[in-house]
C-alpha cells in the first residue's frame, strides 16, 4: 500500500478529474458519514483510462454509493457505450441518481436499485468490464456468477484487495480472513490473468484469458 503522501504526490501528476466529480466527492463527504468509500481521484482516474484503453462499451459496477466512479466510467466511455451500476442502499441511491440527473451523458448510465445479488443474475448482458465494489464478503459470490460467462479479453476489477494492509497481518480477523483467502484463490486461478496493485487499499486487475 502506498503512504497518503505518495497517493497525494501521484495525484497532483495525474490529470485533473472533472467539475462534477470533485463536486461529488466534496459532497459524498458532506451528505453521508461515509465519504472514504468514493474511489478517488486515483483510482478512478486509472479505472477510466482502463476503460479506454480496453474500449469496453458495457460496464457493470456493483456498487454504486453517490455514482463517482459510475460518472468517471461514463466520462471515458465511448459514444455507444453503457455503464450499468446497482445500489442496494436507497438514501445512496437518492443521491447517486441526483448527480447523474445533473450530467450530460446520463443516458450512458443505467442506475438500478437493489441488491446486485439478485440484480446480477438477471442482467442479459455481456460484459467487457465489471467493477466488483459492493460488501467485499460476496466479492467470491459475484465473481464465481460472471467469471465462466466472461468473454476473452473481459476486464474484472476488484476494489478493498489489502483492506488496510491487514493482509499481510499473521493474526486476521474474520473479514480479513475473507479477503486474503479470495485474493489466494484469485491467484491460483487459471482461467485469468490477475495483477494485484497497491492503489490505495489495492485494487486487483483481473483479465479473462
Ligand atoms: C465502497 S461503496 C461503492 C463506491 C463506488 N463504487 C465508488 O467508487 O464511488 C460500496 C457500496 O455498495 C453498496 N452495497 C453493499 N452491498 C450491496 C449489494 N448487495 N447490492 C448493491 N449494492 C450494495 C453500499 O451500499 C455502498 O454504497
Amino acid at each position: 500500500m502506498i503512504s497518503k503522501e505518495i497517493e497525494t504526490y501521484c495525484e497532483l501528476h495525474s490529470s485533473p478529474t472533472s467539475e462534477l466529480l470533485q463536486k461529488i466527492a466534496r459532497q459524498s463527504y458532506l451528505r453521508t458519514n461515509q465519504g472514504h468509500m468514493i474511489s478517488g481521484p486515483l483510482q478512478s482516474s486509472f479505472i477510466a483510462q482502463l476503460v479506454q484503453l480496453s474500449g469496453a462499451k458495457r460496464v457493470l459496477e456493483i456498487g454504486t454509493f453517490t455514482a463517482y466512479t459510475s460518472i468517471a466510467i461514463a466520462e471515458a466511455l465511448p459514444e455507444n457505450g453503457k455503464v450499468f451500476t446497482i445500489e442496494i442502499n436507497p438514501e445512496h441511491h437518492h443521491i447517486a441518481q441526483e448527480f447523474i440527473s445533473s450530467y450530460e451523458k446520463k443516458a450512458s448510465i443505467e442506475l438500478i436499485l437493489g441488491d446486485a445479488k439478485e440484480v446480477v443474475p438477471t442482467l442479459n448482458e455481456s460484459w467487457d468490464l465489471v467493477l466488483i465494489d459492493a460488501a467485499k464478503k460476496d466479492n467470491a459470490f459475484y465473481y464465481d456468477a460472471l467469471v465462466a460467462e466472461m468473454k476473452p479479453g473481459g476486464l474484472f476489477l476488484l476494489d478493498n484487495v489489502l483492506w488496510k494492509g491487514k493482509v499481510v497481518d499473521k493474526e486476521q480477523d474474520k473479514r480479513t480472513q475473507l479477503i486474503d483467502a479470495f485474493n489466494k484463490k484469485l491467484a491460483a486461478d487459471t482461467r485469468v490473468d490477475v495483477t494485484l496493485l497497491p492503489i490505495r487499499d489495492g485494487i486487483t486487475l483481473i483479465r479473462k484469458k
